[in-house]
């Protein structure tokens, strides 16, 4: 039958039952969060400064309500400071640079994260280049990105960071492994990229147009879902033994959460994968808070 050909195929990294293991993003987010609330009660206890986060929220997108609630509350469990400027959708460009500028120049933030998408009519680029890149904790701006491409990164996209933590957790070697993601996304798919090339992988990104999808996805020793379409990734197309890294959070007509990647379907052959919820979204929060701690001991070492 299907179970026993399925052993005769198997391969090293594969588990007994070639039924995956789970990535639990919230165990793995909560270990990350305790720890991040010792350091931060450690800093208190010799006198220094409370970490600030600032995240500014144009307009009322609803799922970015739900991630901007998520990040306040992540901050305040670990002892951040946090503030929360809502601005309505039709601020002017003007007035929201004004905010950067003031945020850049404010003491107790150390981190500054503008949530998108922004309304159509703003230039995303030119609010993100306003950040300072010491406080851009989302490491959107272009001096962090490029940082990242030279291998030599700064501040790193929360996303793709979690991920690589996540790939950490699995004890596997990353080192010439064949990396398929799908996704060319500045927040996700090419961040992704560069942090599995500086990890030795060999990478294919796959965007819309790309050929023999189905073929590539089946290549890959690592596969990332980033389209950002429910079930997009059926389970025949992961190889045995991959590991598969669902960045989807998709809700559906009968408002059920389902990630980019078929999870019944994968997690018959992937020996890791990562469910959708909790799974790459709580590491892309507790990420975020690694990476204000970050900020602010680039903070401290500068005023010092
Ligand atoms: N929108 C979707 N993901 C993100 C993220 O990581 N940061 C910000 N600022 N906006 C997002």
């Amino acid at each position: 039958g299907s179970y026993d050909s399925r052993r005769s195929t198997r391969i090293a990294g594969t588990n007994d039952t070639m039924s995956a293991q789970i990535l639990d993003g919230r165990a793995i987010s909560a270990e990350i969060r305790s720890d991040i609330k010792k350091q931060v009660d450690g800093l208190l206890a010799v006198g220094g400064r409370r970490p600030g986060l600032a995240v500014v929220l144009v307009g009322e997108n609803p799922a970015s309500q739900v991630y901007v609630r998520n990040k306040q509350k992540a901050c305040a469990e670990v002892g951040f400071h946090s503030e929360l400027h809502a601005l309505d959708a039709d601020v002017s460009a003007k007035d929201l640079l004004a905010l950067i500028d003031d945020l850049n120049a404010r003491e107790s933030i150390d981190g500054i994260l503008v949530q998108l998408p922004l309304p159509a009519h703003m230039d995303e680029e030119a609010i993100i280049e306003r950040i300072l890149p010491t406080k851009d904790v989302d490491g959107f701006h272009p001096y962090n990105v490029g940082r990242l491409v030279l291998r030599m990164p700064l501040l790193r996209p929360c996303t793709p960071k979690g991920v690589m933590t996540m790939l950490g957790r699995t004890g596997r070697s990353l080192s010439g492994l064949d990396a398929v993601i799908i996704g060319q996304s500045n927040i996700v798919g090419r961040p992704m990229a560069l942090e599995l090339l500086a990890a030795r992988c060999t990478i294919t990104v796959c965007h819309s147009r790309t050929k023999d999808l189905a073929e590539k996805a089946r290549n890959a020793d690592i596969l990332v879902a980033a389209v950002g379409r429910p079930e997009f990734v059926p389970g025949d197309w992961v190889k045995q033994g991959a590991i598969v890294i669902d960045v989807g959070i998709n809700r559906t007509e009968d408002g059920k959460l389902v990630g980019d990647v078929d999870f019944a379907g994968a997690s018959r052959r992937a020996s890791w994968i990562t469910p959708v919820p909790g799974g790459v979204g709580p590491m892309t929060i507790a990420t975020l808070l690694e990476n204000t701690l970050q900020a602010a001991e680039l903070h401290s070492s500068q005023q010092a």
